[in-house]
């Protein structure tokens, strides 16, 4: 069966976009207006994860969030939030909402919170086993996690892009004794410069131009529960000696206020940019560095882990077959092979992705190399300088043979097409339209 996902939103254009990315990505759909047509469609459809604006009329996403709690407690809730009402959102997280997204949402970020939401819908998280592989680096990643989990330290978790940096600080939480708190996070790096600090720290009303209320930063917001601040290597210098105080002091001072609020936190930051080079070149503060990194968990690069891309492949395929309600598919010998000697750049996340598609495309029982992109199939080989001049330097061809051969693989789902291309739905519909290209 495919999940089912309830949203509710008053904006119709968003609600139309979401529902149809939705069920490109193989969910079954219902929306409603408001939050008590919500209600409506909850009581009698029984959704499995739900998706809900905050703000509607006459019936908003917290009175929904309320009614959720008492009747559905296993179902989890994502909040849409506009920008800037993180205050807002985190009150709802606190009562009980799975996670917040704000608008306009990211595409393949929300696919992946509602994976997410999935995965603990009806039982307690258990993240610790949601982290697959068995390799000997994963079995230390989860013994540092147990431990990191057991103290108050800060933690900062490196790796690439794609290696699970943030479903191994979901991990931490839970296994932490703040697990009951808040789970707060930001991104230093969706944030405009000029938000940042009142996002962490909070401001009272008149503090500057456009704070019309008083507001809790993050900060406040995950007392007693753990901040993550995700992408923390675009955090601007500037506001770093702000960032180190608060984390020293463990007391924070919002924007115009002039008494400092005690908070009790714990800390884990992530990024894949390397840090210590940046404090080299005086693009990070040292003694911030010194402060964040009080134990670091370094998440391998899947390369260096083969030994779990057999095992993760077969978990996604397991995991898509059963989205898109297709017997479950074996996966050829010399395929696995391939996957397990391509050096996947993008790690685990850009593996998941590569399954999704061959789930969705392969037609027959086994997964064979057909299904593989064939950035994954072919060994790169670059030509010699001197046949260069027979190649096609021409923009618009090679864009126009990129977007075909995309379309190709993805039978032209214009969403899994966009993902594929590292696109939005708008700009490919653009670049169709352009080219004139139709199927
Ligand atoms: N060990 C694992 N087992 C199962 N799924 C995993 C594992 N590690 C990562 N994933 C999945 O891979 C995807 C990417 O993971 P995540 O978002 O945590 O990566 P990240 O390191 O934060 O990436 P980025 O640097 O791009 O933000 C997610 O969908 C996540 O659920
Ligand atoms: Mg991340």
């Amino acid at each position: 069966m495919k999940p089912k996902i309830l949203i509710v939103e008053d904006e119709k254009r968003l609600l139309r976009i979401i529902k149809l990315v939705l069920e490109d990505n193989g969910y079954q759909v219902k929306t409603a207006e408001d939050g008590q047509q919500g209600i409506d469609v909850w009581r009698q459809w029984r959704p499995e994860v739900v998706l809900s604006d905050l703000k509607m009329k006459p019936l908003g996403g917290m009175a929904l969030l309320k009614f959720g709690r008492l009747n559905f407690p296993d179902i989890p809730l994502i909040l849409l939030t506009a920008f800037g009402s993180i205050e807002m959102a985190v009150t709802a997280m606190k009562t009980g909402a799975f996670d917040f997204l704000s608008k306009p949402v990211d595409h393949n970020l929300l696919l992946e919170t509602i994976e997410q939401a999935l995965a603990v819908n009806g039982k307690e998280p258990q993240l610790l086993d949601n982290l697959i592989g068995s390799s000997a680096k994963m079995e230390q990643v989860r013994n540092d996690i147990r431990l990191f989990a057991s103290t108050d330290s800060s933690v900062l978790i490196t790796g690439e892009s794609g290696t699970g940096k943030e479903i191994a600080a979901r991990a931490i939480f839970q296994a932490s004794n703040r697990k009951n708190g808040p789970f707060v996070k930001v991104n230093c790096a969706a944030i405009p410069r000029d938000l940042i600090e009142s996002e962490l720290f909070g401001h009272k009303k008149g503090a500057f131009t456009g704070a019309l209320q008083d507001r809790k930063g993050a900060f406040i917001q995950a007392d007693k529960g753990v901040l993550f601040l995700d992408e923390i290597g675009d955090l601007p210098i500037e506001l770093q000696p702000k960032l180190l105080h608060a984390v020293e002091e463990k007391t924070i001072t919002p924007i115009g206020e002039s008494c400092a609020v005690p908070v009790s936190i714990k800390i884990l930051s992530a990024t894949n940019l390397d840090l210590e080079t940046m404090v080299n070149n005086a693009k990070f503060r040292a003694d911030l560095f010194y402060r964040l990194n009080t134990v670091c968990l370094k998440m391998p690069a899947l390369r260096d882990k083969p030994a779990d891309i057999g095992q993760l492949a077969l978990f996604f395929v397991k995991k898509f077959c059963r989205k898109f309600d297709k017997p479950i598919l074996k996966i050829a010998d010399n395929t696995m092979e391939t996957l397990e000697t391509y050096p996947w750049p993008g790690n685990i996340r850009e593996l998941k992705n590569i399954i999704e598609r061959a789930a969705i495309t392969c037609e027959q029982e086994t997964i064979t190399r057909d299904s593989l992109p064939e950035t994954i199939t072919k060994k790169k080989s670059y030509p010699p300088l001197e046949h260069t001049q027979d190649q096609v330097f021409d923009m618009a061809v090679q864009e126009q043979n990129l977007l075909m051969s995309a379309l190709e693989q993805c039978r032209w789902n214009q969403s899994n097409t966009a993902e594929k291309l590292g696109i939005t739905r708008s700009a490919l519909r653009y670049r169709l339209k352009k080219y004139g290209i139709q199927k």
